[in-house]
């Protein structure tokens, strides 16, 4: 069967596109990456995509006047890729009400939270503060407002003595590397499909186990 077509969107060091491209050199990964498009020229991840030999784009919000005209931009470009899948991956962007339902059900984001906790910025930082003891990421579908979308999948990892923010954000990366291809897979394959507003699974999918802390050993 022909492989989907993925886009990822980027603003910075792109080591989300990267767990992307390793998942999409394996022939049994459902998915191709066909176009990264970032808004920032300077982007790590740009390199990342060049070293893959992958078509990349700088579309970037500076040389635009207005929102409509920057997604308009990007809209040409994806749509030009026949790009079937947008994946999000530190796109520093907020896009409008208009794009998210263009791309309503293909368009995914990846945020360092527990989603609906710690939607925005500086999550780490906040998530310490706040003496949480169970973090993670999402992935999840892309609506109108930021952040904010069904849920497709999360990965829980726990906040140990001594984490501070960087510590805590490196452990949550690499689960993040682990989730979003495996999300992606599931989107592709249609096992995880938006219907409604609510995500529903192939019955083939299966939950997780409990992770408690501090350790009940
Ligand atoms: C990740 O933590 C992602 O969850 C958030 O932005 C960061 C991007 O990192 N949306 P990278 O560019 O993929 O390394």
């Amino acid at each position: 069967m022909a492989k989907a077509r993925i886009a990822v969107l980027i603003s910075g060091r792109g080591t989300n596109l990267q767990a992307l491209i390793d998942a999409c050199a394996d022939p049994d990964f459902p998915g191709e990456l066909a176009l990264v498009i970032s808004n920032r020229p300077n982007a790590k991840g740009l390199e990342r995509a060049g070293d893959a030999g992958i078509q990349r784009e700088i579309i970037d919000h500076k040389d635009f006047d207005n929102r409509q005209d920057f997604e308009a931009a990007l809209n040409d470009a994806l749509k030009t890729a026949k790009v079937d899948f947008v994946c999000l991956a530190g796109f520093m962007r907020v896009l409008t009400n208009e794009f998210a339902s263009d791309w309503r059900g293909r368009l995914i984001n990846i945020h360092p939270s527990l989603l609906p906790s710690f939607e925005g910025l500086h999550v780490h930082e906040r998530m310490i503060e706040a003496g949480v003891k169970i973090a993670g990421c999402t992935v999840h579908f892309v609506s109108a407002e930021v952040d904010n979308g069904p849920i497709i999948g999360q990965a829980a990892v726990p906040v140990l003595p001594g984490d501070d923010a960087e510590k805590l954000a490196a452990r949550i990366l690499e689960q993040e590397h682990r989730l979003y291809p495996a999300c992606l897979r599931l989107l592709i394959d249609g096992k995880a499909r938006l219907t409604g507003g609510s995500v529903v699974y192939d019955e083939s999918v299966k939950g997780a186990g409990a992770l408690i802390n501090p350790s009940l050993a």
